[in-house]
């Protein structure tokens, strides 16, 4: 066994998916998830990829006693991947609290517990949305991290500076801090995948739903933006392999491979694409036409942001190199599975 990691939030998107890749290499893994973004049903299309069952907590992770219980039955978590947070941009202007609450208690939980356990490293899931709307694209980690525009990206910025003030207290823990782009697409099994709750916020989701005929048509918000077509520009990852930054970040933490306690990483593909862009490659590579109409912009969308992923690919040895052609095509596929599931 390579060793035990705890996965909060594990039966979410990029959790499940990051869960599909620990098993694979070797690791154990607990999760825990509160399922209140999530479906117990996840479980079952991870064993069926790996053949084998995580260990599966329900709870909430603002509650110490809960992760304190957890930590007890399953001796010898070496690491930590917390995914455990809300994570609605627009659902947080209207709950700021719910989210600074769940979000920062949820990790201040989990530092906390770690020198108690012998827990020596802990990824922690952040996001671009750190940089607000960067001065220059593409984006590297030195970028200026901008004022939130959101309380919830606030949250991934007060997350970092706990992480970074716990480590240089000298707690005995290390911490890769991970700053996803805009994660995209499914399990090329087609056994997991995204499952927005209600209407999906993010543009993938949306694409696929209208394409399968749950949505009318695609609402693109703003093509007057200073970019070539005028819709905003995204850097679109592939989450299978945002999930494998994930097994690199651990094992480059566990095996001791750097000097440095804290390290952060962008995780993106180094290249912009935009709405516009991304709904002709889902046409194309699926053959499926996605009906959509121009509207006005969405409030606190950033204009342009995409990685300069030079870090991570020369430092931790990993690259995001999937086509986008075949990232549309998963979650086209993933959408139709959900579709003969009745979903
Ligand atoms: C992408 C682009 C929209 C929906 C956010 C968070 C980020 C991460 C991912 C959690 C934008 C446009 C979207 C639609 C559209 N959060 N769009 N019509 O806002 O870049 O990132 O979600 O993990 O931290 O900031 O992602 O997919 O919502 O939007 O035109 O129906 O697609 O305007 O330009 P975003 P998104």
């Amino acid at each position: 066994m390579k060793g035990k990691i705890l996965v909060t939030g594990g039966t979410g998107y990029i959790g499940s998916h990051t869960v599909v890749e620990l098993l694979s290499v070797g690791y154990d893994v607990v999760i825990i998830d509160n399922l209140s973004n999530s479906d117990i049903s996840v479980l079952d299309g991870i064993q069926k990829i790996t053949g084998k069952r995580p260990t599966f907590v329900e709870g909430d992770c603002t509650d110490i006693s809960i992760l304190r219980s957890l930590f007890k039955a399953n001796p010898g978590i070496n690491g930590i991947i917390n995914f455990a947070a809300s994570k609605a941009v627009g659902e947080s202007v209207e709950k700021p609290l719910m989210y600074y609450r769940n979000n920062l208690n949820t990790l201040i939980n989990l530092l906390e517990l770690m020198p108690e356990f012998g827990t020596k490293g802990i990824v922690f899931s952040s996001s671009c949305t750190v940089y607000g709307e960067p001065d220059t694209n593409p984006v590297t980690e030195d970028a200026p991290i901008k004022p939130a525009t959101s309380p919830y990206g606030n949250t991934k910025q007060i997350s970092e500076e706990i992480i970074t003030d716990f480590i240089k207290s000298g707690a005995p823990v290390k911490s890769i801090i991970l700053r996803y782009f805009n994660p995209v697409g499914a399990h090329p099994s087609a056994l997991i995948g995204e499952l927005p709750n209600g209407v999906p916020q993010n543009l993938i989701p949306y694409i696929t739903q209208t394409a399968i005929g749950i949505r009318k048509e695609l609402s693109v918000f703003g093509d007057d933006y200073n970019t070539p077509d005028g819709s905003c520009i995204r850097d679109f990852i592939n989450v299978v392999d945002l999930a494998k930054a994930h097994v690199v970040a651990m094992e480059r933490m566990l095996e001791d491979k750097s000097d440095d306690n804290i390290e952060i990483f962008n995780l993106g593909t180094g290249i912009g694409l935009s709405v516009l862009e991304l709904i002709d490659v889902f046409q194309k590579a699926t053959g499926v036409k996605i009906p959509y109409r121009i509207v006005g912009r969405r409030s606190g969308d950033i204009e342009k942001v995409w990685a300069n992923p030079a870090k991570a690919n020369n430092i931790l040895g990993w690259k995001a190199d999937t086509p986008i052609a075949d990232t549309m095509l998963s979650a086209w596929n993933w959408q139709k599975y959900l579709k003969d599931l009745g979903k």
